[in-house]
């Protein structure tokens, strides 16, 4: 998140990470906002239905490899080591319980640090870890982890950056190596990276994880509409959005619009700007980009990693990657 505090005239509320993002996204050609958009309360509410549809193979593909090979996976991070865990955009940290476990396995006390912008997914992570795992110490962190990541700790001994769920594949390929770029920065030589990417597969597997058939994905990429009307008071109705979702072979990546369904003038009067949508104009919400090993490994080889070992499913739907800071 930018300030966009260098423009002068403009609303206070352009200079909040909300409003900035919104007023460069909207006043853009052709239309964007960015992902981290989702995560208000509702949003992170309608990510963990998400996790559990049917359609959407990604959190039960990498849940089912941490629940077979975590005590291998820390076994190969730590060496006879001691750990501490710190993961980006960590949400619930549903399935990182299951790595903490094994940490826990392994050498007892664990401090973890989950780092999110969702205040409430942090609450709802660190009480269950309370109540499940008195051995684990939760440390929540609230920063956004593409403009803070000084505020990643350094409690002594080496560190696991758990960056899993394939979030790696919201940004950009440039975009995606500048930020595991800025985190090697942050970490010292023998301090550890665990990645978890979702694979390329075929289209009739990926669309429908983000399409799915009792509407969920739409209501999440809407709720952005909602978020901005109710924290900048914008006129958007929602219902006046359709979610969209295509398969861009070119760039290897799952795309999520919204695509008007008229045309309309939509108001957003705490950054004084009314904003028009052509009908079959669309908002482009979120990227996900999908991998194969060798890109994986290139995209951490020219960030300052090494890849030390890798875990796959069956299917070799998912890949979860071990890489030292070099
Ligand atoms: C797709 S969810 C993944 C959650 C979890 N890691 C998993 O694998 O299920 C993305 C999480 O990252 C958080 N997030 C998104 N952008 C962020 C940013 N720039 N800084 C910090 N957290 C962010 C969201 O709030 C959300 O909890």
């Amino acid at each position: 998140m930018h300030a966009l505090s260098s423009i002068p005239c403009l609303p206070e509320a352009a200079s909040t990470p909300v409003g900035a993002e919104v007023y460069r996204g909207l006043t853009a050609l052709p239309k964007r906002l960015s992902p981290w958009l989702f995560y208000d309360q509702r949003g992170s509410e309608l990510f963990e239905a998400i996790t559990a549809l049917p359609e959407y193979y990604l959190t039960r593909t990498e849940h089912a490899i941490f629940a077979e090979y975590g005590d291998e996976i820390l076994a190969a991070a730590s060496g006879d080591r001691t750990l501490a865990i710190i993961e980006l955009g960590a949400g619930t940290a549903a399935k990182t319980g299951l790595l903490l476990a094994a940490a826990a396995r392994r050498q007892g006390r664990v401090s973890y640090y989950p780092i999110d912008i969702s205040v409430s997914a942090l609450e709802a992570g660190r009480s269950r870890i309370r109540e499940e795992m008195p051995e684990v110490v939760v440390r929540p962190i609230v920063a956004d982890y593409t403009t803070e990541l000084d505020e990643i700790p350094h409690p002594g001994g080496r560190r696991l950056v758990l960056y899993i769920g394939s979030s790696i594949g919201n940004f950009e390929p440039s975009e995606a190596a500048s930020l595991l770029r800025r985190l090697r920065g942050q970490l010292a030589p023998g301090d550890l990276l665990l990645l978890g990417a979702d694979h390329i597969k075929d289209r009739n597997t990926l669309l429908p994880a983000y399409n799915d058939a009792a509407g969920v994905t739409a209501e999440f990429n809407r709720n952005m509409l909602t978020r901005i009307r109710r924290e900048l008071g914008a006129s958007f109705r929602p219902r006046l959005f359709r979610h969209c979702v295509c398969w861009n072979d070119r760039e290897s990546r799952i795309e999520m619009h919204l695509e008007s369904l008229i045309q309309q003038e939509v108001s957003i009067p705490a950054l004084d700007l009314t904003v028009g949508f052509r009908r079959g104009e669309s908002i482009h919400t979120e990227n996900s980009y999908k991998f194969t090993p060798e890109s994986v490994g290139g995209l951490l080889t020219r960030s300052g990693f090494v890849v030390e070992r890798a875990w796959t499913d069956a299917k070799k739907w998912f890949g979860v990657y071990l890489a030292e800071a070099v």
